[in-house]
């Protein structure tokens, strides 16, 4: 499941994963813990090298359980603390780095391989799964919304987790992030060529999600994995 933020896909991702009985996995999660121990060792973000040394020496651990997010950085709970401004802010320019993504997309497979061993399904969610990490899952999403509601979501997450914001600011936020995601040279933020693009604008996580049930059983995901309600 990829597309920009906002759109719903933590929320949507999760909740389908549970109702599937399947595992999860937040790839943006590692590249925003990346980011953090880069921004821990006082580096420039900027610095494609020192970002990648940072990358190889951060020891990452993140959970499958759509249950129980886990995300540890150096043996330490950040799954707070990757959702900040400083993490958000810088996340997209580490996210660009050639020697970071390799080094990421290797941890996914290794991480999807291991979940469908031991459970037979996982969800994915991030910005390339459908076009680089997972080319040959059975079943592709593109969740979009428009500008304003992504903002709009985004704020309801900040003014949750007591981050101040306000909308014009996380609108601007937003519309940066995925103007870089989008247009930087590797593995850009794009849909698959055979994605089912999912417009979220006006659709409640229920109605997004009853939705790709469907569909994962028209595609035949579900046969001999139980229930999907
Ligand atoms: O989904 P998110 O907002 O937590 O992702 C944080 C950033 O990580 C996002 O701005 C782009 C990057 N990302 C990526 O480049 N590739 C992924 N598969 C997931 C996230």
């Amino acid at each position: 499941m990829d597309g920009p933020s906002g759109t719903g896909k933590t929320t949507v991702a999760r909740t389908l994963a549970d109702r599937l009985g399947a595992g999860y996995l937040d790839t943006g999660a590692m590249y925003r813990a990346i980011t953090l121990a880069a921004l821990r060792s006082g580096i420039d973000v900027a610095d494609a090298d020192a970002v990648t040394t940072a990358a190889k020496a951060a020891e990452l651990e993140v959970g499958t359980d759509p249950n129980t997010p886990v995300a540890l950085l150096d043996g330490g709970d950040v799954a707070a603390e990757i959702r900040g401004d400083a993490v958000t802010s810088a996340v997209s320019a580490v996210a660009a780095v050639p020697a970071v993504r390799d080094l990421l997309v290797d941890q996914q497979r290794r991480i999807i391989a291991g979940v469908l061993a031991d459970v037979g399904g996982i969800v994915v969610e991030g910005r390339d799964i459908g076009t680089v990490v997972a080319p040959d899952a059975p079943l592709k999403i593109f969740l979009t919304a428009s500008a304003n509601v992504r903002a709009a979501r985004r704020l309801a997450q900040d003014s949750a987790a007591g981050r101040e914001s306000n909308h014009v600011d996380v609108l601007r936020s937003v519309d940066r992030r995925d103007r870089l995601d989008s247009t930087r040279a590797t593995n850009p933020m794009r849909p698959a060529y055979d994605a089912v693009e999912f417009d979220t604008t006006d659709l409640g996580v229920e109605g997004v999600v009853t939705s790709l049930c469907e569909l994962a059983e028209q595609r035949g995901i579900l046969a001999g994995r139980g229930t999907t309600s």
